[in-house]
């Protein structure tokens, strides 16, 4: 199946690394003029550069802490002076954060709301309006599979999740009048630039295994016997955000190889 996004303009917030990446790649490859998001501009401007390589329109890069109001508000008006419309927005920075219970201050808990659960809301306010004028948009919502079902050890991250959940199904329900398709996507296990950091981790613990031995053992909890790439994540967002996808609306797709125990 051949997909077009030309025309269209995305902003990928997570733009710089991992799955991220891999979407801006793929959205600019299939025509999209797309913005990269996140805090640190040595990286952005490296990812701006792998980007445009591959891409059919125009790419920027611009700097924003999503988990900040201001810092979004900037970062939406230096992309609409720049395409003057947001057609799709992947609200997709995150990082993992879990620990015992007793262990998460309120400070944690607000932290980790600010970067997965309002950094969405704020963002999709701003640009909901234009989709709405247009009657043409995306919304996606990159969660985890412990959205929909939570383990123990998941707090913070599976309540901010699970939050991300409800907050796609209700956007979805108000956007599809106006052709605003809202869809989560719940991610697995995928190799990305979070793997490599755990990798580094272990091997500063005194671990001497390879990056390959940790991504292949840590590959064989998935039924499907490995971790995903970032490229496969990002072939689905990718039909999501197209004119392809124009019947998928209110749903969150796991990513993850079987992993879930859930549908
Ligand atoms: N990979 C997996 O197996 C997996 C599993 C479950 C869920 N996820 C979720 O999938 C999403 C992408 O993960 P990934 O594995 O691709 O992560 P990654 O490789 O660590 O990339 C994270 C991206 O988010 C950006 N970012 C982090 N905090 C930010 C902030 N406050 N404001 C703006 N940008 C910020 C980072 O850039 P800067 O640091 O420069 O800001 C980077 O571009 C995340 O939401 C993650 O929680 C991933």
């Amino acid at each position: 199946m051949h997909i077009s996004l030309a025309g269209r303009s995305a902003v990928i917030t997570g733009g710089s690394k991992g799955l991220g990446l891999a979407m801006a790649k793929r959205f600019a490859a299939s025509g999209a003029d797309v913005a990269l998001l996140a805090r640190t501009q040595a990286t952005l401007d490296t990812a701006r550069a792998e980007v445009q390589a591959v891409a059919k329109a125009k790419v920027i890069a611009v700097a924003c802490d999503v988990s900040r109001a201001d810092s979004i508000a900037a970062a939406h008006a230096e992309v609409s002076a720049q395409f003057g419309k947001v057609d799709i927005l992947v609200n997709n920075a995150g990082q993992s954060r879990t620990g015992p219970f007793e262990t998460i201050t309120d400070a944690i808990w607000q932290e980790d709301l600010d970067l997965k659960l309002f950094a969405a809301i704020r963002l999709t306010r701003l640009v909901w309006p234009g989709m709405q004028e247009r009657r043409w948009g995306r919304v996606i919502n990159v969660l985890n599979i412990g959205a929909k079902a939570p383990r123990a050890g998941g707090n913070p991250t599976v309540v901010s999740r699970a939050a991300g959940l409800a907050l796609s199904k209700v956007l979805a329900g108000e956007g599809a009048p106006h052709g605003i398709l809202v869809n989560a996507l719940l991610v697995g296990l995928i190799v990305s630039d979070q793997v490599r950091r755990g990798h580094a981790a272990l091997v500063a613990k005194g671990s001497n295994v390879t990056l390959e031995e940790h991504i292949a053992k840590t590959g064989t909890s998935v039924p499907l016997g490995r971790m995903g790439t970032a490229e496969e994540f990002a072939n689905m967002a990718c039909f999501l955000a197209s004119d392809q996808g124009g019947y998928i609306a209110g749903t969150a797709i796991n990513v993850d190889g079987g992993a879930s125990p859930v549908w």
